[in-house]
């Protein structure tokens, strides 16, 4: 372990924490300081980001996500290849990092597909977490942050001319949907959070980049105490 990092750092080893929330939550910023922290402490990170990550799933990814495609996706058919898109990922870089002892940081993972297809969309919980249990099998995160904004926040750092140039592309399909929908997303994460405390954590995102970050790191901490 390099010195003057917390020594809490150490029990990450061979572990999984996704980082989750709204569109416009600032969640990827977020990703690469904590990743960065991260391996300058000495632990090796798999950094993965869904949906895509392999080579098949940015297949996946650009299916599911092209604002140009003509025909409407089935809500299932929509779900089941965010699920192809996370069984590959699972087979071919999450598990294989777990047991070499590498951490696992991913940007988005099922918890996404519960507030999106589900929550948001209309699937059932049920539904979703069948799927699941076929693409992931036996690989589910230790923790799910989800970083939480309200509407007004995220639909600022949404718009093209305000979010930052590296953000400034078109909005893809999904985040093309209405104001509704994005509030039935915000509610789906917060009722995973209130249904499984023990493996979610909510930080408000609404604050400066610098003190969302300490809060993060503050929370993580309280949650590997000790080795896994
Ligand atoms: P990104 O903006 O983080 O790259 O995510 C792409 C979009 O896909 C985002 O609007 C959230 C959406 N999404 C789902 O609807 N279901 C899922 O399971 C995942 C992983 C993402």
């Amino acid at each position: 372990m390099a010195q003057n990092a917390p020594s809490w750092i150490a029990n990450l080893r061979g572990g999984f924490i996704v980082f989750d929330g709204p569109d416009g939550g600032g969640k990827s910023t977020q990703f690469r300081r904590f990743a960065s922290l991260v391996s300058a402490a000495g632990v090796g990170v798999c950094e993965v980001r869904e949906p895509g990550g392999t080579e098949i799933g940015e297949q996946v990814r650009r299916v599911l996500l092209d604002p140009h495609n003509k025909e409407e996706i089935d809500l299932n058919c929509e779900m089941l290849l965010f699920m192809a898109s996370r069984a590959q990922l699972v087979a071919q870089r999450i598990r294989p990092a777990r047991a070499e002892g590498r951490l696992v940081l991913a940007d988005r993972f099922i918890s996404s597909t519960l507030a999106y297809q589900g929550t948001a969309g209309g699937l059932s919980r049920d539904d979703i977490v069948n799927a699941g249990k076929i693409a992931l099998r036996d690989c589910w995160p230790d923790l799910v942050v989800i970083f939480d904004v309200d509407e007004a926040t995220a639909s600022a750092r949404m718009n093209p001319l305000l979010r930052p140039q590296e953000f400034a592309a078109d909005k893809d399909r999904i985040e093309a949907r209405g104001d509704g929908f994005h509030k039935r997303v915000r509610q789906g994460y917060l009722e995973q959070a209130r249904l499984d405390p023990q493996h979610h954590v909510v930080i408000d995102a609404t604050p400066a980049p610098d003190e969302v970050f300490t809060r993060l790191v503050k929370a993580i901490g309280e949650r590997f105490t000790t080795p896994r």
